[in-house]
């Protein structure tokens, strides 16, 4: 089958989030599978052009009111693959160092909508420059939602309107809210401004837009899948969901282990498995030199996350005056919201022997920390699906989540009689819920050595291998194709 994966960001080029996890690791295992696939994301500054190759035609965009718009588009491969990944230049949309946020005013560019539709129409656009039709355009978010719109709308009548979408939700906050004028930028008439559509309490909705137009729809974990179509994890578009219940399905991620084995990670001081953990030990004491925190055996409690409310950081900084009663070290590093750049860092200042952070973004020492770490807090508001908890479970370090989405799929709660699971579970998130739980985590480990190491065991024997994934999207993909023609691809 031809899969053209569309998405506004994709590892290793540019990376925010999970997501560029999944659009630039997914991608491989399936052209394992003997798949044509390709991927299109921005040129971003921060892309370097260097190993890269100009197509010799430029490519129109054309944009409704605002007119049509010309683009350069690099061609590269995904690392260590023959898998093609365009790259769509536009000094005016791309041209800056931030993915979506404005670093002087903490707020996502004004222009975002116009931004992204403009990608998720170049998309299409692109394989008719390439002469090249996928079967199925698989689009991620609202960034990209736009593109089953332009399918099912201006491209209807054109070879390239047969292709079917799978529209991939891995966070249902952002939605590309606009005015309702980016109906004139899209250029699909304004019928379609209408409640079954892309119109959402008198604005345009892009995402809405998508829900109603992909074939089909799936969710990073069966368990938001779920939890997407009820009020409470919905963000207003609940009733959409369940509106397309029979075409939503879940998918869990997987973990690209070439990056995260703890057996042979360039990032360690020491590697080690599940049979030879002694250089998980030699991995503490280096976190806590590089942190600067006292080298004492005591539980050391790692967080790597973006600082925002999904996160649960609130509760977190809440909780924290009475975890740092306990005998505990805990590390942070993530950057996010204003106020938790100020607020972690003195916290820290305050209790230096027992918490350290670091702001910012730090590939390496996110290794060090799932590594180094006895115990991983994952507190998660809702979690879509959730790479760092996966993380932690292969390299030994029992994650301590909130029971939602992707992190009630993966963890399985410590059962001391049966002495099975893999983690610690709290039902409720307030301070008070993660104090218990993360007390009941530190109990254990203290009291209950034997049964805290079956913990580490059977969370560093699980696999959440890219194989399976990759299959299931390869089903979806079928099911797409056939909703759209009728037809089983070949
Ligand atoms: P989300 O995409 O919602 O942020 P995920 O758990 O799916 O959450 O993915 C987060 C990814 O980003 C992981 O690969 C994680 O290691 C990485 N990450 C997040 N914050 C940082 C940071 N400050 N430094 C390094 N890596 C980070
Ligand atoms: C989003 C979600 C996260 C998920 C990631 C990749 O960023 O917040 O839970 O793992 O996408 O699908």
């Amino acid at each position: 089958m031809r899969v053209l994966m569309v998405a506004s960001e994709a590892v290793p080029f540019a990376k925010t989030g999970g997501l560029a996890d999944v659009a630039g690791v997914l991608p491989r295992f399936l052209a394992d599978l003997g798949h044509d696939v390709r991927v299109v994301m921005p040129r971003y500054y921060g892309v370097s052009r260097d190993q890269l190759t100009v197509l010799p035609h430029p490519l129109g965009v054309p944009m409704g009111i605002v007119g049509t718009q010309w683009a350069q588009v690099y061609e590269g491969r995904l690392p260590h693959t023959d898998v093609p990944i365009y790259f769509i230049e536009h000094e005016q949309y791309f041209g800056r160092e931030s993915l979506y946020v404005d670093p002087l005013t903490h707020e996502g560019y004004p222009d975002n909508d116009n931004r992204f539709v403009f990608l998720s129409r170049a998309a299409i656009e692109l394989t008719r420059l390439l002469h090249w039709t996928p079967d199925v355009f698989h689009v991620n978010d609202w960034h990209t939602a736009a593109t089953p719109v332009f399918l099912n709308t201006v491209y209807r009548d054109e070879p390239v309107g047969r292709a079917a979408s799978l529209l991939t939700l891995h966070n249902m906050e952002h939605q590309g809210t606009s005015y309702p004028g980016l109906m004139d930028v899209l250029g699909i008439g304004w019928e379609h401004f209408n409640p079954r559509g892309l119109e959402f309490q008198g604005q345009v909705n892009l995402l809405k837009g998508g829900l109603y137009h992909a074939t089909l729809i799936n969710a990073v974990s069966p368990g938001y899948a779920h939890e997407i179509q009820t009020p409470a994890f919905g963000h207003g578009l609940d009733g959409v969901l369940r509106d397309r219940a029979a075409d939503l399905s879940g998918v869990l991620n997987g973990i690209d282990y070439r990056e995260w084995n703890p057996a042979a990670d360039p990032y360690l001081t020491a590697q080690y498995d599940v049979d030879e953990m002694a250089g998980k030990y030699a991995c503490k004491r280096a976190l806590q030199a590089e942190m600067g925190l006292p080298q004492r055996d005591v539980p050391i409690i790692g967080m790597v996350s973006r600082l925002a409310r999904q996160k649960g950081i609130d509760v977190v900084a809440a909780a924290l005056p009475r975890l740092l009663e306990l005998d505990i070290q805990i590390v942070l590093l993530g950057s996010g919201e204003a106020w938790a750049h100020a607020h972690f860092p003195w916290i820290a200042s305050r209790h230096p022997k027992r918490f350290a952070c670091r702001i910012g973004y730090d590939n390496a020492l996110a290794h060090r920390i799932e590594a180094g770490a006895d115990l991983f807090l994952m507190p998660s508001r809702f979690e879509p699906c959730g790479l760092n908890q996966l993380y932690s479970l292969a390299y030994g370090t029992p994650p301590i989540v909130h029971a939602v989405g992707g992190l009630d799929d993966t963890v399985e709660n410590f059962d001391a009689r049966a002495n099975t699971g893999t983690g610690f579970k709290t039902w409720t998130l307030d301070p008070a819920a993660l104090y218990d739980t993360v007390g009941w985590a530190v109990h254990t480990w203290y009291n209950a050595p034997e049964a805290f190491a079956g913990i580490v065991r059977r969370g560093m024997t699980q696999r959440f291998g890219w194989e399976e994934s990759a299959r299931e999207y390869e089903q979806l993909y079928v099911r797409a194709v056939e909703h759209r023609t009728g037809r089983t691809p070949t």
